[in-house]
């Protein structure tokens, strides 16, 4: 019999040394080639880094808060997740060219198509801490009905060190966007924001990522927005809790994917040696201390 680990790997391919689910693996080679809008906006990030919480916020700032037309539609159409959809691209082209496209994408940046790295589409890039990053995996993984993983939190802890995790090497992934923001200079093109951010100070979060989309908001609508896109309202609005994936047999029937929303909730999981592993990992494969102080537990 597959030990748990084995299960997940087996779930896994390796594509130009990343580690992706078969399926996307296959839709990330038919991304040759990917016709961008000029003012398509992508949202990136690693898994389970707040990418769902940055859609609906993008989504309600690019809208200016039309609240019955984002409530007319699950989330993953409103924002669709590139590298999963394009399969059957008719999602991505028949999109209204009234307002630009949201798109959200976990590829690390050596995978997402040339036609989005070469042209000056924004790029959000969110990076949370990458202990509860484990943590919320680990915990998301066991959420996912056709894994039927049942692991124990450790030995996925020594799957996310080493990379082998679906979409790879979280140091790597978080490096590459970090020094490809930068490179973009003043006029950037890609806004570098942090889970932990949005956490303690959301109004000043969400006007800066107002801003960066060129739609500035009222005092007002920020505190709106705030609100509307706090843990506990998403969590109960039926058209951003994912929810729908448990009814669709992808995740299991008890899932929530909107499951704790927290800073720190690694504290429940890891042994003191745990920390201190993905500590010296960092050290010694992040080289810009910029980023390094970026990481907040
Ligand atoms: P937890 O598992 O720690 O609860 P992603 O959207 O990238 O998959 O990330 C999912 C994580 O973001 C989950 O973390 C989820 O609960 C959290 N999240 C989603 N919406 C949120 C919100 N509005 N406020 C705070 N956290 C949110």
């Amino acid at each position: 019999t597959k030990s748990e680990e084995e299960k997940l790997l087996d779930w896994l391919t390796d594509l130009d040394g990343v580690p992706l689910v078969k399926d996307i693996a296959s839709n990330v080679r038919k991304l040759d080639g990917f016709n961008t809008r000029h003012d398509d906006i992508y949202i990136v990030s690693y898994p389970k880094s707040g990418t769902t919480w940055v859609s609906e916020l993008a989504y309600n700032i690019v809208h200016k808060l039309d609240i019955p037309k984002a409530k007319s539609k699950p989330l993953d159409e409103r924002v669709p997740y590139l590298e999963w959809v394009h399969s059957n691209h008719h999602q991505l082209e028949s999109m209204p060219h009234s307002t630009p496209r949201i798109i959200k994408s976990h590829l690390p940046l050596k995978l997402l198509p040339n036609s989005i790295t070469n042209g000056k589409h924004k790029i959000v890039y969110i990076m949370r801490n990458p202990r509860d990053v484990c943590v919320s995996y680990y915990h998301f993984t066991k959420m996912i009905q056709m894994v039927g993983y049942n692991g124990e939190f450790s030995n996925f802890f020594d799957l996310f060190l080493v990379g082998s995790v679906a979409y790879g090497s979280w140091p790597s992934h978080v490096q590459e966007y970090y020094t490809y923001s930068l490179s973009s200079g003043a006029s950037s093109n890609v806004l570098f924001i942090t889970y932990e951010e949005l956490v303690k100070d959301p109004i000043k979060t969400i006007e800066k990522l107002a801003q960066f989309l060129d739609t500035p908001l009222s005092s007002e609508q920020l505190q709106l927005l705030s609100y509307m896109c706090s843990f506990s309202s998403m969590k109960n609005n039926p058209s951003s809790n994912y929810q729908w994936l448990a009814v669709s047999g992808f995740l299991k029937d008890d899932a929530q994917f909107l499951r704790k929303g927290t800073v720190g909730d690694w504290q429940n999981h890891f042994s003191p040696d745990m920390a201190s592993s993905l500590d010296s990992l960092l050290a010694d494969s992040i080289k810009d201390d910029g980023l390094l102080k970026l990481i907040d537990y």
